[in-house]
């Protein structure tokens, strides 16, 4: 009964699940994202909570409903995520970096909408932390999860990640194909652990590869 959720086998587990996009800033009416639309950390985030865990979920601009039971933290910019997970980090059983994070900010956002003059416009972007990483560096008890999303050289890169973030668990998208991944309800992923072969989990809903991911953790 492993996909059941009927089975409260994360009962009294402390689950902190990241959601959605990061965006970015470049003047008060404009910024730089992504086509995260949230839909795989939701899913989890409710595939947890059915199964009896405790889930703060801390989420980017969505317009997914908040799940039931769930503890929602709202950011916008990848500074104010790093600021949220650090706050909940220590206490956490599981945590889950399903976040499309931006990986860059611009050094200086206009304080007034930017005039179009010239016709050229350089904004300077300069580098966000590895929220991940950096959870690899000073985790002790916590299970971590990160996802990887590729456009080529998966595997490859994929398994970087996983070596370079110290992750338990590598979700590993391809988000070169239309039929899955970003804005899609489905998603194919290969589980990536260390000491592992890469385990391929079959085109499927949002919430069945939820589930997968919880039933595979919940085996360690
Ligand atoms: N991540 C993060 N902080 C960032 C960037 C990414 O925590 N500043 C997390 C994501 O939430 C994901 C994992 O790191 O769980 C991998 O994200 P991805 O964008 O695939 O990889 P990057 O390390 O950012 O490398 P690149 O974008 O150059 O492929
Ligand atoms: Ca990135």
């Amino acid at each position: 009964a492993q996909s059941d959720s009927s089975v409260k086998d994360m009962k009294g587990k402390r689950v902190l699940i990241t959601a959605g996009k990061t965006v970015e800033p470049i003047d008060p009416v404009r910024y730089i994202t992504n086509h995260s639309t949230g839909r795989m950390g939701y899913a989890l985030a409710q595939a947890a909570a059915e199964r009896g865990a405790k889930v703060t979920l801390i989420s980017g601009p969505t317009t997914l409903a908040c799940p039931a039971g769930v503890h929602v933290v709202s950011i916008k910019t990848t500074a104010e995520m790093a600021q949220e997970v650090d706050k909940y980090f220590a206490k956490m059983d599981i945590v889950i970096m399903a976040a499309a994070v931006s990986d860059y900010r611009i050094e200086k956002p206009a304080a007034q909408k930017i005039k179009k003059k010239s016709s050229t416009l350089e904004l300077k972007l300069v580098k966000n932390i590895d929220i991940l990483k950096r959870l690899g560096q000073k985790k002790k008890e916590q299970v971590l999860i990160g996802f990887a999303a590729e456009t080529q050289n998966l595997l490859e890169n994929a398994t970087r990640k996983m070596q370079e973030k110290r992750v338990d668990l590598l979700v590993a998208n391809d988000v070169s194909r239309a039929d899955i991944g970003f804005g899609s309800k489905q998603n194919e992923v290969t589980f990536l652990r260390p000491g592992h072969e890469p385990l391929l989990v079959k085109k499927s809903d949002k919430r069945q590869i939820a589930e997968k991911i919880f039933d595979c953790i919940m085996s360690f």
